[in-house]
């Protein structure tokens, strides 16, 4: 299993460019299920979960060509002869968001089977919501043998209004609707960008959708959607990602092709930290000059700040002045990085769904292990300011979000290196869901 050896003392410096938002592609991949014709999609990040999404099309009969160049990482995907309208346990438990072929199987093939979850590292993730939401579309749902069999002969346009606003919920059902009979409106529904980025490819595609980026969505049914081609917007949590290291380093980094209005819920929190940041079009600069002050957060959804900068933030917090509370709102099980914190040195202390985290305390490099994909961003954001060499352990998690993250944090200067590649890189990853 690949590791991550990081020296740390460098300030990050120099520029360093966003890729396409991973949580955007993946729906925006299963939304070709939706039609007969080519969907192209552009700015696709080179990470493992669109390579298990690949499979997982593939797997249904799907011709789906992937391609990484310098100039462009595009996907092309035609789901005209599908065979077997199934997502296995296999592929579901590498990754959750493969349960976003449900609504758009049901509604134009008829009839899908998918794997349903399971646990996962940072919290119980059923996907209740969904099935309720198709339930209420029509759709005929059975659960037998850890799997869930949904059928429709054609959806119907109902009113659904989400108990809790989940983000790949209101997606599938999104999708869902687009091939129904009638008109459908969603409410309380996730407003992320990447929510907002699917409704357009979709439209795109032939349907009707209004709404999108508020808490009402309308969609008005159509018989049948066409081929598109679209570009994947930046991935904001990677954006956020260097962000954090930059200011937690003292640097001076500019971060280029990520949206910074996305980003606003951070890039103010940081501002209370004491971080000097420019907002420049589709760039964000940020200069870490002097002490970091502490500041709470609360997790929060779109345009809250975001629970998959939480664990990096906190990598943050403990060199902040003062002490900082963070409270995680959205998934119950998600501070395992805080005790490999501690291990560096860090003061944190859990209780219930808040961290205290008492800063400043000197980090010290250790061998740690990452637990799932945003908790290893903190290990490596934390490594990079510890006094000595960390080791961290089980990055496959880094991998299914972070396109060439070592690449891209030595480029701007960072010390980093991976070890112990015996097999070819995306391959080595065992079975784990987050
Ligand atoms: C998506 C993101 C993930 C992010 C999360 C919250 C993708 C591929 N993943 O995950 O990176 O951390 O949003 O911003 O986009 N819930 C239910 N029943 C459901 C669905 C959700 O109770 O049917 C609960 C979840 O357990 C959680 C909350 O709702 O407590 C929000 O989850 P949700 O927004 O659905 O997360 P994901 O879409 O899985």
């Amino acid at each position: 299993m690949d590791k991550f050896v990081i020296r740390g003392g460098n300030p990050l410096l120099g520029t360093v460019r966003i890729s396409g938002a991973k949580n955007a592609a993946l729906p925006a991949m299963a939304a070709a299920l939706l039609t007969e014709e080519p969907v192209i999609l552009e700015n696709i990040p080179q990470v493992r979960d669109i390579e298990t999404e690949r499979k997982l099309l593939s797997a249904m009969g799907a011709e789906v060509e992937l391609g990484y160049g310098r100039a462009q990482h595009r996907t092309t995907i035609c789901c005209r002869d599908l065979v077997n309208p199934e997502a296995s346990y296999e592929l579901v438990k590498t990754m959750r968001a493969s349960t976003l072929v449900l609504g758009p199987l049901v509604a134009r093939m008829k009839s899908a089977r998918v794997s349903l979850p399971g646990g996962c590292a940072i919290g119980a993730r059923p996907i209740d919501l969904h099935i309720k939401g198709l339930e209420k579309l029509g759709a005929k749902i059975t659960q037998e043998h850890g799997y869930i069999q949904a059928s429709a002969e054609r959806l119907k346009g109902a009113r659904i209004v989400f108990e809790k606003i989940t983000v790949t919920g209101t997606e599938d059902l999104l999708m869902a609707a687009t091939l129904a009979e009638g008109e459908t409106v969603l409410e309380n529904c996730a407003r992320e960008p990447e929510v907002v980025d699917l409704a357009v490819l979709l439209n795109k595609m032939g349907a009707q959708v209004e709404g999108a980026g508020t808490q009402t969505i309308r969609v008005h049914g159509v018989e049948k959607l066409h081929g598109a081609r679209h570009r994947i917007i930046p991935d904001l949590i990677e954006a956020g990602t260097f962000i954090i290291a930059g200011a937690l380093t003292g640097g001076d980094l500019t971060v280029t092709s990520c949206d910074p209005i996305h980003l606003d819920a951070l890039l103010t929190k940081l501002e209370d930290c004491g971080v000097t940041v420019h907002r420049n079009g589709e760039s964000v600069r940020i200069v870490g000059n002097g002490p970091l002050k502490c500041a709470d957060i609360i997790t929060e959804e779109y345009p809250g700040f975001p629970t998959d900068m939480q664990a990096q933030y906190m990598a943050l917090a403990t060199q902040a002045n003062g002490t900082s509370i963070i409270t995680e709102n959205i998934f119950e099980n998600r501070f395992m990085h805080a005790l490999e914190l501690v291990r560096m040195g860090a003061n944190v202390r859990i209780e219930g769904s808040r961290a205290v985290v008492r800063g400043r305390t000197a980090l010290s490099g250790a061998a740690v292990q990452a637990s799932d994909l945003r908790a290893s961003a903190s290990l490596v954001i934390a490594a990079l300011v510890a006094d000595g060499e960390t080791i961290i352990d089980r990055v496959y998690h880094i991998d299914r979000g972070y396109e060439h993250i070592e690449e891209k944090l030595k480029g701007v200067g960072a010390q980093i290196r991976r070890i112990g590649e015996l097999l070819p890189r995306r391959m080595t990853a065992p079975a784990v869901a987050s």
